[in-house]
């Protein structure tokens, strides 16, 4: 079993698509040990507690500076003995020593086909606003492994979307979340869970057979 942690920040429907993937079978050999949020009202902690799962607060606000912080976030995953951290729309700066100490075993959903609008300053709805203003006309979501920089660690999944003619960034985020990132997060986890995703040289082979 594959013991995961699961940080949010927000609504948490990429959670939830995670929960459903468990219940259908589309993800095994899985179990989510916890979620944590930065934000104590984050509707993903209900999710959680819904289910049973254990739901827990770790806020800035509660600690003097960052780095005590950081070390009580790293102190709270690593007390559920994680083997995979998965980031489903958090919006914490992830610590080096949380990248230090999974190193390939951290992994985040991104809304857009990157390297195309990611990076420091490209998150929830200012990633569609930049691809309706630069008149991609297709856009999309990526699973990658989590490394030092923003959004440049191996890439794992990734699917494209549509972008329609009228859309708003809202529109355009419902879309990408439905047809994209609620479909490719729970497949990354179940290809790790699996043993099928390894990294070589920096880049991702996943094994999709027993005969690869
Ligand atoms: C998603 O668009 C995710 O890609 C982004 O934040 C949003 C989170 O949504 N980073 P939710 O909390 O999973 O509903």
């Amino acid at each position: 079993m594959l013991k995961t942690v699961v940080l949010v920040s927000g609504g948490g429907t990429n959670l939830q698509a995670i929960f459903d993937a468990i219940d259908a079978g589309k993800i095994t050999n899985t179990e989510i040990s916890a979620v944590i949020s930065n934000n104590a009202n984050a509707y993903a902690l209900e999710r959680a507690r819904k289910r049973g799962v254990d739901a827990v607060c770790i806020s800035p606000k509660n600690f003097e500076n960052r780095d005590a912080f950081n070390r009580a976030l790293l102190e709270k995953v690593q007390s559920y003995g994680a083997d995979l951290v998965v980031l489903a729309g958090c919006l914490v700066v992830i610590p080096k020593i949380m990248v230090d100490a999974f190193p390939n075993r951290m992994i985040n959903i991104h809304p857009s086909l990157i390297p195309a609008f990611c990076g420091t300053g490209y998150y929830g709805l200012k990633v569609h606003e930049a691809a309706l203003a630069r008149g991609v006309k297709v856009t999309g979501a990526t699973v990658h492994f989590v490394d030092d920089g923003t959004d440049t660690g191996p890439i794992i999944l990734q699917k494209a979307v549509e972008v329609r003619q009228d859309d708003t960034p809202e529109i355009l985020q419902r879309r990408v979340m439905e047809e994209a990132e609620w479909r490719i997060l729970p497949q990354a986890i179940d290809l790790i869970a699996n043993g099928k995703v390894s990294v070589v040289d920096g880049q991702v082979k996943i094994c999709n057979s027993s005969a690869d």
